[in-house]
This record gives structure tokens, sequence and C-alpha cells, in this order.
């Protein structure tokens, strides 16, 4: 075999302790793979002396992430930093100086990511970032890879593992978000601010960089509409399940006449759907393709060894590339080329229609239903059904939960309808808006 490749990886947090892991103890089928010894050769941390689960060689461990970016010697930098700062400079740094990249990181992928495959492609690098979309699922390599022959025409994800932790435990073991998440942080799962799991950005960072692959084109963060988890209350998911769904937090990017529908948000989807069985860290990606039909893609969506496994599998295909003198270029992990990819068209929000879910809190009075349902029917939107639960306890002002399901109905009607309902004097607070997603 020929010389090793060099690996310098940044951050020895959840993820990389799992590369660390899987480099050091699989190292002899690694290399049979890529046809050439990985060896690591620096490793970047903040606090040398923090306690580690995982034992490096001496010597290794370094605090210079300048030293690591530049030295010479190192032919692939792994960031594993996460979040924008530092990690933006260092992978821009790392490929001005001819490195080649793998990157977990999402975020940095979703809001500039297409400033940094250009600056490689300038350069000759490659930058490979499997491990950045649902953990250990290679769902990157299958739309890279597997699918060129498809437009794509719908992708529903559930692609945050933090979230779809809590509301499969809040659901069967009936406990409290701030509880469930607790128990996602000590396993590892979620984010270093763990508010990106729970309002929907990791998920819709995550959309933003499979919606390029899949449509051939940039998709920035701020082309997703997005809602998180916080306002679902297990009222919500035990309802959910008497009408028949489940509630996850979906990533959806469908095709449509107007332009690019991408959207994260909880929906209630029907308990007999595939999606419907996704629970727990598990992720999901359901893509219908005009040449392939329907596939889903199903597998563990964070945590220390499947996205260590997701990360080894970029170092991997890299040292091959390295090794056999393969040109490189950004093309090579994104799997189309940059030129020509302009913008996308994004679905404006007026076109956008949705069943939906409806909690209020409501006064428990003769004539309140009659005047939220006049709100709705004079907004244009039709009930499909109403259920009205208990009686209030304490006297006439005290609420109880009214729950509607709508038909579809124009978004930006509904909104408006609920805001309207909302300046009720006999109804109380913020009520909760849940989509129903329409899946076959
Ligand atoms: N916090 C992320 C999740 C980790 O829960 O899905 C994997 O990207």
């Amino acid at each position: 075999m020929s010389r090793s490749v060099k690996i310098g990886m940044a951050g020895l947090g959840t993820v990389g302790s799992g590369l660390a892991k899987i480099l050091l103890e699989k190292g002899g089928i690694l290399a049979e793979r890529a046809g050439v010894p990985l060896e690591l050769k620096r490793v970047c941390v903040r606090n040398p002396d923090a306690p580690r689960q995982i034992q490096l060689p001496p010597g290794i461990l370094t605090t210079d992430l300048e030293g690591l970016v530049s030295d010479p010697d190192i032919d692939i930098f792994v960031e594993l930093i996460g979040g924008l700062e530092p990690a933006r400079s260092c992978i821009i740094k790392a490929i001005e100086g001819g490195k080649h990249v793998v990157t977990a990181n999402k975020a940095v992928l979703a809001t500039c990511g297409w400033e940094i495959f250009r600056l490689a492609d300038q350069k000759g690098c490659c930058v490979a970032f499997e491990a950045s979309v649902a953990g250990g699922i290679p769902v990157i390599e299958v739309f890279r890879e597997g699918l060129p022959a498809n437009r794509i025409s719908r992708m529903i994800g559930i692609l945050n593992g933090t979230s779809n932790y809590i509301l499969s435990e809040m659901s069967s073991r009936g406990e409290e978000l701030d509880t469930v998440l607790k128990k996602a942080q000590e396993k590892g799962y979620a984010e270093a601010d763990p508010t990106y799991d729970i309002d929907g950005t990791d998920a819709a960072h995550k959309l933003a960089v499979l919606a390029s692959l899949a449509f051939q084109a940039p998709v920035e963060m701020d082309a997703v509409s997005k809602e998180g988890i916080e306002a679902v209350e297990r009222f919500d998911l035990e309802m959910a399940a008497e009408l028949g769904f489940v509630v996850k937090l979906l990533a959806v990017a469908s095709k449509r006449d107007e332009g690019l529908d991408l959207r994260v948000h909880p929906a209630m989807i029907p308990a007999g759907h595939l999606l419907a069985r996704v629970s727990g860290v598990y992720n999901a990606i359901y893509v219908t393709g005009d040449a392939v039909g329907e596939i889903l893609l199903h597998g563990l969506g964070a945590g220390q060894m499947p996205t260590g496994s997701a990360v080894a599998a970029d170092v991997v295909a890299l040292a091959r590339r390295i090794a056999s003198g393969c040109r490189c270029s950004a093309s090579m992990f994104l799997g189309f080329g940059l030129d020509g990819n302009g913008t996308v068209e994004i679905c404006p929000r007026e076109a956008l229609e949705s069943r939906f879910y409806i909690r209020f809190n409501a006064q428990d009075r003769p004539g309140v239903l009659a005047a939220i349902s006049g709100i709705l029917g004079s907004n244009g939107i039709s009930i499909e059904s109403v259920v009205q639960r208990g009686r209030a306890v304490g006297g006439g002002r005290a609420s109880v939960p009214i729950v509607m399901l709508t038909h579809a109905a124009p978004v930006i009607a509904v909104e408006k309808a609920v805001e309207e309902i909302e300046a009720l004097e006999v109804v109380a607070g913020k009520s909760v808006m849940i989509r129903v997603e329409e899946l076959e």
C-alpha cells in the first residue's frame, strides 16, 4: 500500500469520539476499503484535560486549531466542531490550503455551503458531508449515487432524532418534553444548543442540504419555513391517537407548479403509514422519484457510533480518491456540477393549503362553538370534525379544550382565522395548530 492518508480532526464531542473510535479500532478494514492506511494525526480540542471516554495515542491532542488547519502534512481536515464559527472559517482555511474536508456541519452547509463548494471547486478539493443529515443513514450517497436517473417530486423526512425521541417518549410514556430532552442530552443526541432540536432549526438545516441534492440547486436555510414542537402537549398526542394519527416533526420538500415547497413543522400523519412507525431517535426519509417510485430510508439519526460511521464513510471514500490520484472537486460529493445550477423558485405561502388540527381553549358556554365556527366559515374554512372534552370546573370563565379538524384550506386563511378566534373574549391563550399531512 502507498503512504498513509493523514487526518486532522477538530472536535472530540459525541461524533468526534465516534470517528476516533472507528479509526483506532477498525484501522485494518478501513485501510483495505480505502486502499491506503488512514492515520489520525492530530485532534484539536478546547480542553485537553477534560475527561474522555476514549484513549487516544499520546501526542495527538492539540488546542492549536490554526496550526491543525494549516498543517501541510494533513490531507483531510475533518470538521466536527459544530455551529457556524469557527467551523466555517476553518473549513475555508483548510480548502484554501488545498485540503479536502469532511464535515458533519449542517448549520454551515445550510447557510454558507455554496460559498464553500465554489471555493473547493476552484482549489480542486473535495467536501464530503454524509454525517450532516440523518446520522447513520447514508442518504447523501443515495441521492448522489443511487437516484441520478430520477426527477424527485417529493421528499418527507423525519430528520431530527432528538425531537422524534421526545415525541415518541411523550406518547408512549406520558413524559413531559423537558424530562425527555434531558435524557436525549445525556444520550448524546441533542445539539450543543438543544433549542435547535426543539424549534425545528436542525431539521431545517438538514432539509436545506437534502433539497439541494434532490433538486440539484443551492437551497439555503432561509428558504425553509420552520416551526418546532414546543407547543405540542401530551393532550394533543392523545387526541392524535384517538383520531387515528401520530404526531411527527416532518421536514417536507415538494415540487409544485408554483415552486419548491420547503417546510419543517409538527404534523399529524395516519397511524398506519410507514413513517408513523419511525420512533425514538430513528430518522427516515421517504422519497418519491419518477423512475424509482417510492423509497424509504430508515436508521439511527443521531448518536456517537451511527454518526461516526457516516463520517468514516466519507473519510474512506476520500482516502480512496486521494490514493488513486483522481481529480477532486466539490461536485464529487455533491453529485452534480456547480455551473448552471442557479437559484430555485420557492413556492409562495399564498399557494399552500393544508388540513389542520386546531385546539382552542375556550369557555364552556352556549354560543362559543358557534362563534368559533362562524369565524372559520367567514374565512372560507370548512370543519371536518369537532371534539370537546370535559366540562369546565370552577365556573363560567374556566376553559376547556375544543379540538377541530378542518378540511384542506389555504394556510394563510387558517392562520388569520385562528388569530381572530384568539381575540374572542371567550377564548383563552394561544391555540395549538398542527397540520394534517396528506400521505397515501
Ligand atoms: N441533534 C441532532 C438530532 C443530531 O437529534 O438529530 C444529529 O444531527
